[in-house]
């Protein structure tokens, strides 16, 4: 059992597609009796229509935006677990927001894993550029800088998604013990 208090500030999920982000956060929102947000089906409900739509009748960059936007609106509301899709803290004004405003936690897991899980859903646009692990290897390539400038960092590899949340819950209290 975890004793982490009720978070001041949002926490906010990163990683690449498959790694469990909102799996993991409904968890996390739920065990610590915060609001789940999923920033992908924001998106989807401001604009009408599923991400896959979205990058098929506007483009990448149109939902890029879209994305930007909706995060800063939810970044504004009370204290939340936020998951967001796996490009958008790469975005610059997005990452400067998200370290203002919240606690991120990077999700990790190695490149077979992820492959194995996005297997399940057919859901995701740029997973159809490519085979889904050359995609991943590149994106992975591409964002990891980024990602490690979140606060917290927690290998999803392993096991479960409760394995995964149990390693954020110990991550945030040692955060909190420090603090
Ligand atoms: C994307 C990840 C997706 C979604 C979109 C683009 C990415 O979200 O935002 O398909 O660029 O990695 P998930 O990481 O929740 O699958």
């Amino acid at each position: 059992m975890s004793c982490v208090h009720k978070p001041q500030k949002s926490l906010v999920l990163i990683g690449l597609m498959g790694v469990g982000k909102t799996t993991v956060g409904r968890r996390l929102a739920h065990a610590l009796k915060l609001d789940f947000r999923d920033a992908d089906e924001e998106v989807e409900q401001a604009a009408g229509r599923s991400v896959s739509e979205i990058f098929e009748d506007f483009g990448e960059a149109a939902f890029r935006d879209g994305e930007r936007k909706v995060i800063a609106r939810l970044l504004e509301e009370p204290p939340m677990v936020l998951a967001l899709g796996g490009g958008a803290f790469v975005d610059p004004e997005t990452r400067a927001r998200v370290k203002a405003e919240a606690t991120s936690i990077w999700l990790q897991a190695d490149v077979e894993t992820l492959v194995k899980r996005v297997s399940k859903r057919d859901t995701r646009p740029l997973l159809r550029e490519d085979d889904p692990e050359t995609v991943l290897r590149a994106l992975l390539d591409k964002r990891q800088a980024a990602y490690a400038e979140a606060d917290i960092h927690v290998d999803a590899s392993g096991g479960s998604h409760n394995l995964t949340l149990d390693l954020i819950l110990r991550a945030i209290e040692a955060r909190e013990t420090s603090a």
